[in-house]
């Protein structure tokens, strides 16, 4: 009987199911975490450049959208290397913000550095948190944008966070390559509406990123 492989992030459809394969599976994932999933030391720094060039299409798309308008309230989760907070910090502008959550230290201080002006100027703010625990208060975001990192929340944890967390009419805009999910995009729709997100949807088509956007009733 086949099934699909994740060797880290990258999926193999039908192979044999056996014991070596899931083996390989654990093995790849447990070496390419410290460069993309929970990036640490030497190896974060290079997966996140690495992560910059193949990620600048969804940040684009996500900072795109017609929610992230001047004086909007943006929450940037698991921003990596920040590429996307100064995208948000101009299209925010004026009166707007971009609160940043990372648990990584070295995303941190490479965001840090590459925002230095905007949070001196008060437009970014970042803190150490995650999709689950944000640190924001109820109803305080009008978008919140998570750009390949859904896979690595606690499902349940983070799509309550993200609600509490969004105003009525509040949007939650997320895209991740489609190759890194553990389920469908549907599935992360399903995720979504548990959370209470009436209006949620996937609106992309069946190749590319996957793209999802799910609304606060207002
Ligand atoms: C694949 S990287 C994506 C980084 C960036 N958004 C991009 O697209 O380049 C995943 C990021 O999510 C962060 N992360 C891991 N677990 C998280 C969680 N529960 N909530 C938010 N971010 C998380 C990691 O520290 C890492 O920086």
């Amino acid at each position: 009987m086949g099934r699909t492989l994740c060797a880290g992030w990258v999926r193999f459809r039908s192979v044999p199911d056996c014991a070596e394969l899931r083996g390989v599976n654990q093995l790849m994932e447990t070496i390419l975490a410290p460069f993309f999933v929970y990036p640490r030391g030497w190896r974060g720094r290079l997966g996140g450049r690495l992560m910059e060039s193949a990620h600048a299409d969804q940040e684009r798309w996500a900072i795109q959208r017609p929610e992230v308008a001047p004086g909007a309230r943006v929450l940037a989760v698991g921003y990596g290397t920040g590429q996307g907070l100064v995208m948000a910090a101009e299209a925010v502008a004026p009166g707007g913000q971009v609160i940043g959550v990372e648990p990584s230290t070295v995303m941190q201080q490479t965001a840090a550095k590459r925002c230095a002006a905007q949070i001196t100027a008060g437009i970014v703010v970042l803190r150490e948190g995650c999709a689950e625990h944000t640190g924001c208060p109820d109803q305080s975001i009008d978008v919140a944008i998570s750009v390949n990192n859904v896979m690595l929340w606690d499902p349940d944890a983070g799509f309550a966070e993200m609600y509490r967390v969004l105003c009525p009419g509040g949007c939650l805009v997320i895209t991740a390559h489609r190759r890194v999910l553990r389920g469908s995009p549907e599935a992360i729709v399903a995720d979504a509406q548990a959370a209470g997100f009436r209006d949620a949807r996937v609106v992309t088509g069946r190749r590319g990123p996957a793209k999802i956007v799910a609304r606060r009733a207002a």
